[in-house]
């Protein structure tokens, strides 16, 4: 098969502003790799072409990698399952992260925010002459989070950290679980209280980019869910999020749908915060903004039935 790549190329250290550079290999087998396939242009067509790579088998997490706008392995795809219908394939470098060259990035970002959340079991205690003896059952529960291969594909593509750099991110917070869970872990509650600060747990917004690109299945955002829940069980209940997670849910649970109003004050904790949101306000009104009800929120037809669901959730629960 032919393979049309079209990569994308930046020196920081030049005087060229990123571009494409289009790769034309003919005769390639049929179940070639993006990363066979850039292999190939570098060793045979064009050595200058920056990349990262190691195991070809995913599992060092090195050639990760946008491709066709997704950060993904790049040893884990087909050429055949990503060609558009002219055959060609972009691959440019992972978002969030700077280019150091072509499609090479600096992870001095993502390891800093990995050390952030202390990534090392902290016990306390006498240390046992053998070893730590663990309850099964609790260690499976941490099995998703330890699959994860440092790949950066989930900070790449999260969108809160390409508004906020301060945010955690995905792949710290995924690991952060893993010592929240670990019954060998003294340091929970510190643990939590920090994951609840600004730039932590609250700060997700559910896109399902970190769990739609993880080449691993570890699922970061089921994991900040996690802990979540942790979280408000300890006790860390006086936040906007989890205050904005209970009135979202009491207001569709109550009229079928959702008070926009008063999901935003009720969110905010103190006057302060709430007097803030008046300009934001004014703002959404001048552009045609507002919920359509305005302040008078009224009771769906059929909201019954959405709340007899929530009733039945809860019972379970
Ligand atoms: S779900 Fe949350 S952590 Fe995951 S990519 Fe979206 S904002 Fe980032
Ligand atoms: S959580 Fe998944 S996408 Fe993120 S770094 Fe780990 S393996 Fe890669
Ligand atoms: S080269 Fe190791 S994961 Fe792709």
């Amino acid at each position: 098969m032919d393979v049309n790549l079209r990569v994308q190329r930046y020196d920081p250290a030049g005087d060229r502003k990123p571009y494409y550079e289009e790769y034309l290999l003919t005769g390639q087998p049929e179940g070639v790799t993006v990363l066979d396939a850039l292999i190939e242009v570098r060793e045979n067509v064009d050595e200058t072409l920056g990349m990262r790579c190691s195991c070809r088998s995913s599992i060092c997490g090195s050639c990760a990698m946008r491709i066709n706008g997704q950060a993904t392995l790049a040893c884990k795809t087909r050429v055949s399952s990503v060609a558009q219908p002219d055959g060609s394939v972009t691959v440019e470098p992972m978002g969030n992260m700077p280019v150091l060259k072509d499609l090479v990035v600096d992870f001095e970002i993502f390891w800093n925010k990995i050390n952030d959340i202390g990534p090392w079991l902290k016990t306390e205690g006498p240390v046992p002459e053998r070893e730590y003896i663990v309850d099964n059952e609790k260690m499976l529960n941490l099995i998703g989070t330890v699959g994860c291969i440092m790949c950066g594909a989930c900070v790449s593509d999260c969108t809160v950290l390409a508004a906020d750099p301060d945010f955690l991110g995905p792949a710290a917070l995924a690991k952060a679980y893993r010592f929240v869970g670990d019954p060998r872990d003294a340091h929970r509650e510190e643990r939590l209280a920090d994951y609840v600060k600004d730039g932590g747990i609250w700060d997700c917004t559910h896109c399902y980019y970190c769990v739609e690109v993880c080449p691993k299945g570890v699922a970061p955002m089921e994991w900040i869910l996690e802990l979540r829940r942790e979280a408000e069980a300890a006790g860390h209940t006086n936040h906007n999020g989890v205050r904005h997670s209970k009135v979202f849910a009491e207001s569709v649970k109550e009229a079928g749908w959702l008070d926009e109003a008063k999901l935003a004050m009720e969110s905010m904790g103190s006057l302060k915060e709430k007097l803030s949101l008046v300009p934001v306000g004014l703002r959404s009104l001048l552009h045609g903004k507002m919920p359509p009800t305005g302040p008078l929120h009224y009771k769906r037809p059929g909201a019954d039935h959405v709340k007899r669901i929530f009733e039945e959730l809860e019972a379970k629960e």
